[in-house]
């Protein structure tokens, strides 16, 4: 889709939100919590966004962009040249972090991981299910979001390091974590490695399906047993070698077919596979548990296979 920058404003250190509109004033189109858009930017870098307006406001899209030191350049062209009247283009929207159906909600978000977790509080708030939200920060002004959760009350606690220190993630979730009383909890978490990390690590105490989270760049896989394997394009009716150091994408492209991908690093979403026979070996931050467990999709731009053939539908 073609659009435009309709507005831009800083809301916490270092981090702006930029408006999105379609060029031709038609609707952008709706969307849920959780959901991201991918962003081609000036100077050809596509990069992916949480959406994190209004989902009722389909005629206007907004995404909230931290400007990351050291970054690989996305954050910093967003920074830099996505003013007002800036030309974009967009695709999307993907919904790879949905809210399921639970007995209560836990949201963990660490500094520009609010983005995806802001839409699914206000939609948490909207309907009967307890929630509270846990969000974490060096300091107040680097947290984006803070007025706009701040009617919500004591069902969201702001923490910012500079003023209570660096915080015990296991302690502050001891009695509202899924190990606490209230029925079949869904944990959500979006923000650094570490606190993913922090939080993966209580997760493997809870049981199976409880925790979501939203990573902003790829886990990195061990690749150094990586060899050979087959893959049978279904649709296709081809068979491919894919030799250790290129990935099924790659070698899908390179064998002509057409396939959907944007970030190549198992974090988007786009290139999702069905699986109809093999087992793969899921090297993406995109997939739960439950859905590594089923096999029955991938991510094709990281993942491989623990068994010899994959058979794909493409
Ligand atoms: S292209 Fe983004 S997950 Fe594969």
């Amino acid at each position: 889709m073609d659009a435009v920058v309709s507005g831009r404003r800083q809301i916490a250190t270092r981090t702006v939100e930029i408006a999105l509109e379609r060029r031709d004033g038609r609707e952008l189109g709706a969307w849920e919590p959780g959901s991201h858009v991918d962003l081609h930017l000036p100077g050809g870098l596509v990069r992916q966004y949480s959406l994190c307006g209004d989902p009722a406001d389909t005629g206007r899209w907004t995404v909230a962009v931290l400007d990351v030191a050291g970054g690989r350049g996305g954050s910093r062209a967003v920074h830099e040249r996505l003013v007002p009247g800036t030309a974009v283009t967009l695709e999307g929207p993907r919904n790879t972090f949905p809210l399921v159906a639970a007995d209560r909600y836990v949201f963990v978000a660490g500094g520009i991981g609010i983005t995806p977790i802001v839409t699914m509080v206000e939609s948490a708030a909207r309907g009967p299910v307890p929630w509270h939200l846990l969000y974490l920060a060096r300091d107040r002004d680097a947290m984006a979001y803070a007025d706009r959760l701040a009617p919500h009350g004591d069902a969201v606690t702001l923490w910012s390091d500079a003023e209570r220190g660096i915080c015990n993630v296991a302690a502050a979730l001891a009695d509202r974590g899924p190990g606490s009383t209230g029925g079949r909890a869904a944990v959500y978490c979006c923000g650094p490695e570490p606190l993913l990390g922090a939080v993966e690590r209580l997760a493997a105490g809870w049981p199976p399906g409880t925790l979501h989270v939203e990573r902003f760049s790829a886990v990195a896989a061990d690749t150094s047993g990586d060899s050979t394997l087959e893959v049978q394009l279904k649709r296709s009716g081809l068979t491919l070698e894919v030799p250790a150091g290129c990935s099924i994408l790659e070698a899908v492209e390179r064998a002509g077919v057409a396939v959907l991908s944007s970030c190549r690093e198992g974090t988007c979403g786009t290139c999702e596979t069905d699986v109809l026979d093999g087992v793969p070996e899921h090297r993406d931050s995109v997939l739960d548990e439950e859905a590594r467990e089923a096999g029955d999709i991938m991510m094709i731009c990281v993942s491989r296979s623990r068994s010899p053939r994959l058979v794909l539908d493409i």
